[in-house]
Order: C-alpha cells, then structure tokens, then sequence
C-alpha cells in the first residue's frame, strides 16, 4: 500500500486496511461512446457520455450472460477480467459557454494504462465474501443528486483536489479524509488534476442478477454505507450476501483548465458531468461483472493485495491498451461544443 501518509491513519484502520483483500488494478479506456447496455439497453444514442473500461463485449444490448466467454481481450491488467466498468464524463464549461471534455491521466503507482480507471474490489479478509455470478451488473449513485449525503467517512463517492504534479496530496484513504475529501466539485483549480471515487454497495439479496432500478438487489450494511478503509458492516437480512466492495478512481486531467481567467465571474467552479450536473452530487458507476470462471472468488479467498494476485496473470499494458471497442455513435468527443453532447442543460 502506498498511499503517502497511510502511517498517519488512525492505528485500527491501518490494521484493517493490512488484514484486507484488495485488488487494485489499472484498466485502459475500451471506449467513449454515448451508450449504456445496463440503464439504456440498446439505445443508441443514450443520455450522456460515459468512458469505459473493460472486456470487449461491451456494446448497447450486452446479453445477461458470462461475458468473460464473449469478450476476446480486455484493457484491465488481470487477464482473467473481462468485467466492464463506466462513468460519466467531466467537461470544462468556458466562460463563453463552449464546452470540452477533461481528458483522463494514470492514477498513482498502476503504471502505464491509457486514461481509464483504477479498480478496486476490497474484502475485510479472506473468505468473507461471495464473488459476483455471471450476468450480474449493478448502478450506485443518483443522476438526480444536487445535494451532499454527508455520511462523512462513508460517504460513496467523493472527489480530492491534487495539489501538485504526480499526485501530491494523494494521502489517506480515498473518501475517508474529510478534510481533502468533498461530495461536490473541488472549488479551486487542482494543480495536479482531480481524482474521483465511486464506490458500491457490499450486500446482495443472493437472488437477483439485477433488478429494474439496477440498485434494490445490492444494499448497504445496516449501520450504513461501508467506508473504503473499513469494509465491514452487518448485512440486512434482506441482502444477507456480502459481496466484494467495488470501487473506481478515475483522475481527471483538469491542468489545461486550471486559468482562474477562463473560470466563471461568479465565482463558481467550471466543470460539469456530462449529466448536466455542475456540483458533482450526481457522479455514478455502472458495473458488469465479468472475471473468467471463479477467479475472482479466488482473488478475494486468497490474500491478494494491490495489482498482483497469485494464481492470476497479468498482461503488459501495451497489449490491454490495443483492446478498444470502436463507438456505437460516431460523434467527435474531443472539440469545443455549444451544448454538452446529447443537449443536456447545466442544472
Ligand atoms: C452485442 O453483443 C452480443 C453478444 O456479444 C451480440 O449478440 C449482439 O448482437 C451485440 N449487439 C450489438 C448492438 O452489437
Ligand atoms: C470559447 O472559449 C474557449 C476557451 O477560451 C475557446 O477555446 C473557444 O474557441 C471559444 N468558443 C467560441 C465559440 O467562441
């Protein structure tokens, strides 16, 4: 583990943080495109723009099936995970009210993917969770959300402001750091980028491979949402299944945008979700599972720890970073535009 400052966590989180599973990878953009197989099957196009990252099965109406069998390469760094992973997009909004899409950056220590983003799936220890079956897929987060949950240290999704080049400022635990960490947009420029955390819910129902919502067959422990650093919790009898917790970091390369000359006379900060939401409340994930067979129950049974597994491979990121899906809707993704693709209204 290599967060700096990870000896200033309180004694008993880094306990529990030395006891966990974690894996901990890097996965390559597969593709930007404006579908979404688990909200909008088979639109094309969808809402919003989303990146993703992932096997190559992923199209608009992926079948319920063991995509691992479908998919023939994926950009993540085990070979044996042809998952897909996605989120919505960030945009810089221009004073003349153009926009452009923020590129990704590497996060920390994962090595050379392309854009992407980091995934974590986190036990409190071996042998303590039920892995995914295939066909199973899920959504946390609110498209709707304009307002902060304030769950504190376990709040679901966060953002942290990089102070410096090579991401300065990456101390402590991703969302467990309520002075760095915040529900909303960083309100000043971030120097070395933004990096955001999505993370999702650890209990099951054990029945559904999905539900109509894509939210009410996963739930939270009772006592609340369980934080990154402490991955336990008590499941609702309704969702008795604990399940790995799934995680996404995705670091935003907001350095072309960071000129207060070009930020908004009012003070507010420029960057939107390509949801149209300007606070950032509203940031999501959406999840396929994908790994070969049982390896990812063999992950989370069997002490591994950050991007190396024994019993898994790993592929060379040149290799990962040639697996792409070409877009369903061929639209530039890269110009300035008037309006955020699909027309969506800042609000
Ligand atoms: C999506 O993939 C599935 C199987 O991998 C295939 O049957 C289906 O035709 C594809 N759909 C589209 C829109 O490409
Ligand atoms: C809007 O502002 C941006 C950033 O200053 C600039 O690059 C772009 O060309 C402008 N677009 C229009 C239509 O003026």
């Amino acid at each position: 583990m290599r967060w700096v400052g990870f000896l200033s966590m309180p004694a008993a989180v880094q306990a529990q943080a030395f006891s966990m599973n974690m894996l901990r990878f890097g996965c390559s953009q597969l593709s930007i495109d404006r579908i979404d197989p688990l909200v909008e099957p088979g639109n094309v196009p969808s809402a919003h723009v989303h990146q993703i990252v992932g096997g190559d099965a992923f199209n608009a109406s992926m079948p319920m099936a063991d995509i691992a069998q479908l998919a023939t390469c994926t950009t993540c760094s085990f070979d044996q995970d042809f998952s897909n992973y996605w989120t919505a997009n960030l945009y810089f909004r221009a004073r003349n009210g153009s926009f452009k899409r923020v590129p990704q950056m590497v996060n920390e220590v994962i090595g050379p993917a392309n854009a992407g983003i980091t995934v974590y799936y986190t036990a409190p220890g071996p042998n303590t969770v039920t892995a995914f079956k295939p066909g199973f897929r899920m959504f946390t987060g609110d498209v709707m959300r304009r307002t902060p949950t304030n769950l504190g240290r376990r709040v679901q999704s966060c953002y942290r402001c990089y102070d410096g080049p090579n991401f300065q400022g990456n101390s402590m635990a991703p969302c467990f750091d309520p002075q760095r960490d915040t529900e909303h947009f960083p309100t000043k420029p971030c120097p070395g980028g933004i990096r955001s955390s999505v993370i999702f819910p650890i209990c099951w129902d054990g029945k559904n491979l999905d539900t109509p919502d894509h939210k009410s067959h996963v739930a939270h422990p009772v006592d609340g949402p369980a934080s990154f650093a402490l991955v336990d919790g008590r499941c609702p009898q309704s969702h008795p299944v604990k399940i790995p917790q799934v995680h996404y970091e995705i670091v935003w390369d907001t350095r072309q945008f960071n000129n207060r000359n070009e930020w908004p006379t009012d003070g507010s900060q420029p960057f939107v979700l390509s949801t149209g939401d300007p606070t950032g409340y509203a940031q999501h994930g959406d999840y396929v599972f994908g790994w070969k067979d049982n390896t990812l129950q063999h992950a989370m049974d069997n002490r591994c720890f950050g991007a190396t597994c024994r019993g898994l491979t790993t592929q060379d990121f040149s290799k990962a970073n040639r697996c792409s899906v070409k877009p369903a809707v061929r639209e530039d993704n890269d110009g300035w535009f008037s309006e955020l693709p699909g027309g969506h209204h800042v609000m």
